[in-house]
């Protein structure tokens, strides 16, 4: 895959091999990281990098974290949601729970299934998320979802509301704010003084669930941003940390 990716970017054929910058999960073992550092050589790297995906997803977004001060980010993909505090472009405390927004969408499927004895895919518990969906129900919103019926096995349809997909997602969002307090909770409290004047860093596709911000304040009494572009913020690091080797490398 990684070689497929390369000759995209690089079609043709450089003199020298490119070096690579690999984004990484922050919760990779070593074993693994010296695995990712191997593919991406026989894929046709010369020098390979590997960096930690909050680092870079912070980046992405923007934060200054070059210097002393501490920064959180929290990274709500659709397999996990990392969380981390960083200082001085390191992870000092960071943990990864593999609830994401595809649990949010097998949340809702469970959901359907039990309260309306329907059936429907994980495809149409995700848009049924994007449209309607609130992790801090504010306006609500109805979305018409179909599926199949768990007794007759006929197609049926039904109207979801923000306040149904809110209640089919709540022990998801609960697991979340649990792990982000739990990184709180083990960050020195110097550090915990700049998170709190500077607020916590939203980042990734979860980022764009309405009401997270709200949700993850009321959660942990923090100030909470969401990132400009969350989806791009990993790429848009790497690109960044690429530009500043010097810095960032740790092949
Ligand atoms: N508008 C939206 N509202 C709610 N969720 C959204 C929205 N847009 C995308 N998502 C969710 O974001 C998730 C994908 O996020 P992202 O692209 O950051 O994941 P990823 O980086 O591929 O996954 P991971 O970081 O776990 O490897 C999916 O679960 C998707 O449903
Ligand atoms: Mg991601």
């Amino acid at each position: 895959m990684l070689r497929h990716f390369l000759k995209k970017s690089v079609p043709w054929f450089p003199p020298t091999k490119p070096e690579l910058l690999i984004a990484v999960p922050a919760s990779i073992t070593h074993v693994e990281r010296r695995a990712v550092l191997q593919a991406g050589k026989e894929a046709g790297g010369g020098t390979v990098h590997v960096l930690e995906e909050p680092v870079l997803a912070a980046l992405g977004a923007g934060l200054d974290i070059d210097g002393p001060s501490g920064n959180m980010i929290v990274d709500i993909g659709g397999g996990t949601t990392d969380i981390a505090v960083l200082s001085m472009r390191q992870m000092v405390t960071q943990t990864s729970t593999r609830v994401g927004g595809d649990a949010l969408d097998d949340a809702i499927v469970r959901y359907v299934r039990r309260e309306y004895n329907l059936i429907i895919g994980e495809q149409t518990a995700e848009r049924a998320k994007i449209a309607v969906g609130s992790a801090y129900p504010g306006e609500r919103a109805e979305v018409e979802v179909r599926g199949r019926d768990l007794v007759t096995g006929m197609p049926r349809s039904i109207v979801l509301d923000t306040w149904a997909v809110h209640e089919a997602m709540k022990d998801p969002l609960a697991i979340i704010a649990q792990a982000v307090r739990s990184v709180l909770d083990k960050t020195p409290p110097e550090l915990l003084g700049d998170i709190i004047d500077r607020g916590i860093m939203v980042t990734g596709g979860g980022a764009l669930l309405d009401g997270i911000d709200e949700f993850i304040r009321r959660e942990t009494g923090v100030a909470v941003h969401i990132a400009e572009d969350p989806v791009s913020c990993v790429a848009l690091g790497t690109k960044i940390a690429l530009e500043r080797l010097d810095a960032f490398a740790s092949a």
